[in-house]
């Protein structure tokens, strides 16, 4: 017979124990979450800077109807993909509110406006460029190793899903900003595409450095054709021909850098995600996936509602569910939901060298 205090402490040992593997096993593999406005979940509300989506009518379609700082009238992308991984949204790191145990949920460091290149996005000011985005990972690496311990800091790290989206603004925040921009002056069109892949390979490198292990990297849209572009750089409405000439030169690219990135580190740890595929599918034939309109944003003003920001004062229209593009750039989230089925379920056409759900399926069994 065990003298009782020792049985009991046995029993609350045994507890704490499966307590403790049943945390581990219930938590949904950690987010982490890199890019521009396209994947803000809120950062640059917390940052001096003019690129902002905290003001309605951001956010109508949100949960709690308010703006969050999501460029989009309700969910993004990253969002629905949390979705998927049966997890709650990650919050922005600069949000008071990461802490504690949602530190294992993952973390957003992107911030809208930044670009691979760091003369991109100079007019929005206080944004969190690439480099700064990879030095916050390593803080909220710090953290979360006080919170678990180093050894399973890392675990978590490296058994997480990793998001990253750049590019678009390299383009239409920089090269084609304004006529005879300083990087227009300076690279023909596939020259600067080019130099935009080397310098994505090196954020690329250092996010493995920083312990990425699987990492989707989207191709940037059809930027010629959102209501912005056909606004400005137009005559009739249709895609601005030089920019999507450019997309169609970039895209490619990024593909065959990932291959030649993932041949050199002897694993599958990118995946090249063709959103710009799933994003050309909506604008080509709008109707084909139930919307009525690719040309016109549902909130903005002035021609297609390309011109200027979304605020509150601008045009909105009611039924966002039939728009592809939210504001002068960004999709709806019904638009997003057509991406992320596509991330998920798509055939290599849209995923390179593989789908979501592959990816998920695989590292559930290792
Ligand atoms: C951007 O700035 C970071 C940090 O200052 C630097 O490490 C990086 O090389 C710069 N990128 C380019 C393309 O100049
Ligand atoms: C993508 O995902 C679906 C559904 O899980 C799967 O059946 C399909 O084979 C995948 N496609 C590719 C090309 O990996």
């Amino acid at each position: 017979m065990y003298p009782l205090k020792e049985l009991l402490a046995a029993v609350a040992f045994a507890f704490v124990a499966m307590q403790g593997s049943l945390v581990l096993e219930t938590q949904a593999r950690a987010f982490f979450v890199f890019g521009d406005s396209l994947v803000d979940n809120g950062n640059n509300n917390y940052l001096p800077t003019t690129a902002r989506a905290d003001s309605p009518p951001y956010g109508i379609d949100y949960p709690t109807r308010r703006p969050t700082g999501r460029f989009s009238n309700g969910f993004n992308i990253p969002d629905l993909i949390s979705e998927e991984l049966g997890s709650e949204s990650t919050l922005p790191f600069l949000s008071p509110e990461l802490r504690g145990e949602k530190l294992l949920v993952g973390a957003n460091f992107a911030s809208a406006g930044v670009g691979i290149l760091n003369d991109t996005g100079i007019q929005f000011v206080g944004i969190l460029r690439p480099a700064r985005q990879l030095q916050l990972f390593e803080e909220y690496q710090g953290r979360l190793a006080a919170l678990v311990g180093s050894e399973q800091a890392t675990t978590i790290v490296n058994q997480g899903l990793v998001l990253i989206t750049l590019g678009g603004n390299d383009f239409v925040n920089n090269y084609f900003l304004v006529p005879y921009s300083f990087r227009s002056r300076q690279y023909s069109i596939p020259d600067y595409c080019k130099y935009l892949i080397t310098e994505y390979r090196k954020i690329l490198v250092r996010l493995y450095e920083l312990g990425a292990r699987r990492v989707l990297v989207t191709g940037t849209g059809p930027l010629g054709c959102v209501p912005e572009e056909r606004a400005t750089r137009s005559r009739n409405g249709e895609c601005a021909p030089e920019v999507q000439r450019a997309v169609s030169i970039f895209n490619p690219l990024l593909v065959q850098m990932i291959k030649g990135l993932n041949s050199d580190l002897g694993s599958n740890i990118f995946v090249a995600a063709n959103t710009g595929k799933s994003s050309a599918d909506l604008v080509t034939n709008p109707g084909e996936y139930g919307f009525e309109t690719a040309q016109e944003a549902c909130c903005g003003q002035g021609r297609y509602n390309g011109i200027g920001l979304c605020t509150v004062v601008s045009n909105l229209c009611p039924n966002r569910d039939v728009y592809v593009f939210w504001d002068a750039f960004h999709p709806t989230e019904r638009a997003n939901r057509y991406i992320v089925r596509n991330i998920l379920r798509g055939n290599t056409d849209y995923m390179n060298p593989m789908n979501l759900s592959t990816i998920l399926d695989l590292d559930s069994r290792a």
